[in-house]
């Protein structure tokens, strides 16, 4: 944590909390660290799905070439709030609306996921044209990982068996124009898991297209990239990732790769910032019961981890009886549900943990407020802070 950041969250009145605090010149700098490891002929999209805050994103479209969006209200939002940046729009189960909306206002591609969604596309898309990837669900095998959404059985994507009877769709609707293929087979690779992944699907996509006769523009990778919960310096090797895709791209003169990365985007950016309210004991087991909890962020009880966090220690006591604390023990963070599984870290140690402490979980910049259950108790919502925008200098944005 930077100095500016803890000093900000030091300030922070008691009655701020819970807060989420994004550091907006963190997400700068690691964006822009992204970017320059990439080579040029890679393109950055922002999964906006990871976290859509307006102001996240206005940091991000300087240095992304655009935006994912996987349903009609992410769209919407993404194009009021950044007018005029690409947007690729994918996701499964569209509706016939959301078709409609993306074909009208002229999104820069159209993920399809299945061969109903070309037979809608080409009824709706009378005057218009789209330019489409076909998401794929290919066969590879892919190790251990923390979420896998293809290379088995899934309901993203196309199974290859379909492709031939998509290829025919297109062949036919001179207004669907195929410039590639789509995958997103997994969450948490690291960067030699990414490019062997890149390797086999760049190998699969050009075999496909040569035996097919189709002319394979581009090649979208999907995210994936891996985040670390219980090492938070540790970051996803962009360099190494980005030096192998260069040596990879040599082998494929024509293809554009694009990736669409949402969690290693913004995961570091976002803290969860809370205090402990009471500590208390049962059954031999020391409990910290903070201020909010998993219906604010719930990444560690979807992801079944505890979320990595610091202390902040907050040495006013005014009450007149002893101040609850642990020393030097085992301690779990939970939140004020009314569930057993309302937990944000288990029997982690801490050298000291006292009622008033404040409490700064990491990592919660991506998939964490967002994916959060916000009116179960209806506790009350977290304040949003965000630290240092980068000012954008007039008239620089269309
Ligand atoms: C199609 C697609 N692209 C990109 C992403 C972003 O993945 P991540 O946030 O793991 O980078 C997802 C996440 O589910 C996805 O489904």
């Amino acid at each position: 944590m930077t100095d500016r950041l803890l000093q900000h969250l030091h300030d922070l009145g008691d009655d701020d909390l819970p807060a989420y605090v994004y550091d907006l010149h963190d997400l700068h700098d690691h964006a822009a660290a992204i970017r320059a490891a990439l080579p040029e002929r890679v393109q950055l999209f922002y999964a906006a799905k990871a976290n859509s805050d307006p102001k996240l994103l206005d940091v991000l479209r300087d240095h992304v070439d655009g935006f994912e969006v996987a349903s009609g209200g992410e769209l919407r939002h993404v194009q009021a709030t950044c007018p005029g940046t690409p947007i690729a729009f994918g996701g499964p189960g569209k509706t016939p609306a959301e078709l409609q909306e993306a074909v009208h206002v002229g999104v820069e591609r159209l993920h399809v996921e299945s061969e109903q969604e070309l037979h809608l596309l080409a009824g709706l898309l009378g005057e218009h044209s789209v330019d489409i990837l076909l998401r794929v669900n290919l066969p590879i095998s892919l190790g251990p990982v923390a979420l896998a959404m293809g290379g088995e059985p899934s309901p993203f994507g196309l199974d290859p068996a379909n492709l031939d009877r998509c290829l025919a769709l297109i062949a036919s609707d001179s207004r669907i124009r195929l410039r590639g293929i789509h995958v997103h087979l997994a969450s948490g690779l690291d960067a030699a898991a990414q490019l062997d992944l890149a390797g086999q699907v760049l190998t699969w996509a050009s075999d496909w297209a040569e035996e097919k006769g189709v002319e394979l523009a581009e090649v979208n990778l999907g995210g994936g990239m891996g985040v670390d919960y219980a090492r938070p310096d540790q970051r996803f090797d962009w360099p190494a990732f980005g030096s192998g895709l260069r040596r990879l791209l040599e082998r494929y003169p024509d293809v554009t790769l694009r990736i669409e990365p949402g969690r290693s985007v913004t995961v570091y950016c976002g803290w969860y910032v809370t205090q402990v309210l009471d500590i208390k004991h049962s059954h031999g087991h020391a409990f910290a019961v903070l201020r909010g909890g998993t219906h604010h962020l719930r990444t560690p009880a979807t992801k079944q981890h505890n979320q990595p966090f610091e202390i902040i220690p907050t040495d006013t006591w005014d009450r007149p009886w002893q101040r609850p604390q642990v020393q030097n023990q085992l301690v779990t963070l939970v939140g004020q549900l009314c569930t057993p599984k309302d937990v944000l870290a288990r029997a982690v140690h801490v050298r000291r943990l006292r009622a008033g402490d404040r409490i700064a979980f990491a990592l919660a910049g991506a998939y964490a407020w967002n994916i959060s259950h916000h009116e179960f108790l209806m506790h009350p919502a977290p304040n949003f802070h965000h630290l240092d925008p980068i000012p954008v200098p007039a008239g620089s944005h269309p």
